[in-house]
């Protein structure tokens, strides 16, 4: 595994790759890597001839105002350490430094992309935050020219928005592949911000997945998904340890809420801020026309 700090560098790295006939691969992280990243990679690897490159870089301009963009766990020479002890690491580890991503600086305006998009769920506990994602996500896609990138299901809305991104202003000359959520034993979604949740908390946690099969389960038996929706969001919503932001379905396609009378596939999305720690999770499953 090569490390590159520089787009000069990394377009050396690159140019040798397309020489060798190689697929760059994409793989945009933030770090303090856990099972769920190391997952990204897996699937990167299963491309054919694929040329991986992983990016960590923690992303200011994604963070807002009293968020964690400071104590947002930087663990690089540890991130190394298992990248290193793979058994397929990636070609290349890219850690831009943070002058190099914004030249004009951190307060220059970012280009307006996500849209409504950007102020429904996430978007309205973390305003600004998928237009500081995108801006990132183009900058790497940009500087790499991947023919496939690697994102994961856990964040649903993300993934969304990068899509939509790759085919308004990328001509979909990027494949994306979806990696399916690594989970904890009880189930709880593997995250950096995992190591915040206090014992309660993380007692808490396996909550909402549990809560979402339960809705899944209710409406695949016939129950309207309004009906099951309200019930888990009793279940969910346990003040002052846990406090639910969203529960809500949406039309896979297109991201917007369902109606009662909805077929066809379906996500479910949930967050809820547990003892200060923000926890997001998402199911897809298909929802059939009543019979
Ligand atoms: P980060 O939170 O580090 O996540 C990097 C990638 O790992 C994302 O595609 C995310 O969906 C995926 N991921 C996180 N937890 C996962 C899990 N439990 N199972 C499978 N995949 C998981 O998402 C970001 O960084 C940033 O917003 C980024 C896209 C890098 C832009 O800054």
């Amino acid at each position: 595994m090569k490390l590159v700090e520089t787009v000069a560098a990394l377009e050396v790295e690159l140019d040798a790759a397309r020489a060798a006939g190689k697929t760059i691969v994409l793989v945009p992280t933030m770090g303090a890597l856990h099972e769920g990243h190391l997952s990204l990679i897996e699937e990167a690897n299963q491309v054919a001839d694929a040329f991986v490159v992983m990016s960590i870089f923690v992303n200011p301009t994604q963070f807002g105002k009293g968020e964690d963009f400071e104590r947002y766990p930087r663990t690089l020479a540890t991130d190394i350490e298992v990248l290193s002890k793979l058994a397929q690491a990636p070609a290349v580890l890219f850690t831009p430094a943070v002058e190099e991503v914004y030249p004009a600086g951190l307060d220059a305006p970012l280009k307006p992309r996500a849209g409504a998009l950007g102020s429904v769920f996430e978007g309205i506990a973390r305003p600004g935050h998928f237009e500081g994602m995108l801006n990132v996500v183009s900058w790497f896609f940009e500087v790499t020219k991947p023919e496939v990138a690697v994102f994961g299901a856990k964040d649903a809305q993300q993934l969304f928005l990068i899509k939509r991104m790759i085919h308004r202003e990328f001509n979909d000359s990027i494949a994306i592949i979806e990696a399916r959520t690594v989970r904890e034993e009880d189930y709880l979604a593997k995250s950096s911000r995992n190591r915040f949740l206090s014992p309660e908390a993380r007692a808490y946690a396996p909550n909402l997945f549990a809560s979402m099969i339960q809705v899944q389960e209710e409406i695949i038996e016939g129950e309207l998904p309004t009906v099951a929706l309200a019930k888990a969001r009793t279940i969910l919503d346990r003040p002052p340890l846990a406090k639910l932001d969203y529960l809500a379905l949406v039309d896979k396609s297109t991201f917007s809420p369902i109606s009662d009378e909805f077929s066809g596939e379906a996500q479910l999305l949930v967050a809820v801020v547990v003892d200060g720690v923000r926890l997001i999770d998402n199911i897809t499953f298909y929802i059939q026309e009543p019979a």
